[in-house]
């Protein structure tokens, strides 16, 4: 199936069967959004696979996501709530590594990045942060497309209940969206048959 064909295949499922995702394709779906290009390379977000079938349950109640409870697995992407001194430590320790070159060497790099970041509000940090995490949200439907595993991107949950339930205040985290995976119920998901719905090419782009 090539890519054009696998988005096309793909839509926001409402509905999903009881067939779990096997373990493989998930791997392969985070490896996927590991891969996500991100602002400086610094992915300023972290993905939780939410596995406890009770904490699934409490998560969804009350939402209008029924998938957030019903689909095999659920993925909650949250970004980095501060970006401080330390955060830029990290990522410039951990490139220096990584290249196998000694931190003075991204000293004009690590100069830039606190220009950029720590000279903004926390709060901006973090609309950038969630930018980030949006376009991983993206690499992880392209990914679950490509290997036929259905997926909803969502927005509509209680963040602030998702915080508290994964402790993600303690680790400087705040959800921003969530990627459910599973398989279709065809029969019982009233969205599978509609036709896609966008915008003509002559709309969304201009060539200029
Ligand atoms: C950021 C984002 C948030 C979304 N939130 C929800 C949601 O909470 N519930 C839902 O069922 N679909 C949600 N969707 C799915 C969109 O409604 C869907 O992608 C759009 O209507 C286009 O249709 P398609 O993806 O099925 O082709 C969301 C999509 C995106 C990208």
């Amino acid at each position: 199936m090539d890519l054009r064909e696998s988005l096309n295949w793909r839509y926001a499922v409402k509905k999903y069967g009881k067939e779990k995702v096997a373990d493989a394709d998930l791997q392969e779906i985070i490896e996927a959004i590991g891969l996500s290009a991100s602002s400086a390379g610094m992915q300023p977000y972290r993905i939780f696979v939410v596995k406890d079938t009770n904490l699934r349950k409490e998560l969804g109640e009350g939402s209008f996501n029924p998938q957030i409870t019903e689909a095999s697995d659920l993925l909650v992407f949250a970004a980095v709530d501060r970006i401080d001194q330390a955060f830029i430590d990290n990522y410039i320790g951990y490139t220096a590594e990584i290249r196998g070159i000694a931190a003075a060497q991204l000293a004009e790099f690590k100069k830039s990045l606190q220009l950029h970041l720590l000279g903004r509000t926390p709060e901006e940090n973090f609309t950038w942060a969630a930018r980030q995490a949006y376009i991983a949200l993206g690499t992880g439907i392209i990914a679950a497309a490509a290997l036929k595993v259905d997926a909803t991107p969502m927005e509509g949950f209680d963040n602030e209940k998702f915080d508290r339930l994964l402790g993600l205040s303690e680790k400087g985290l705040r959800s921003v969206v969530l990627l459910a995976l599973g398989y279709r119920d065809e029969a019982n998901d009233f969205y599978a048959k509609f036709k896609k719905v966008r915008l003509p090419k002559e709309e969304l782009v201009t060539i200029i």
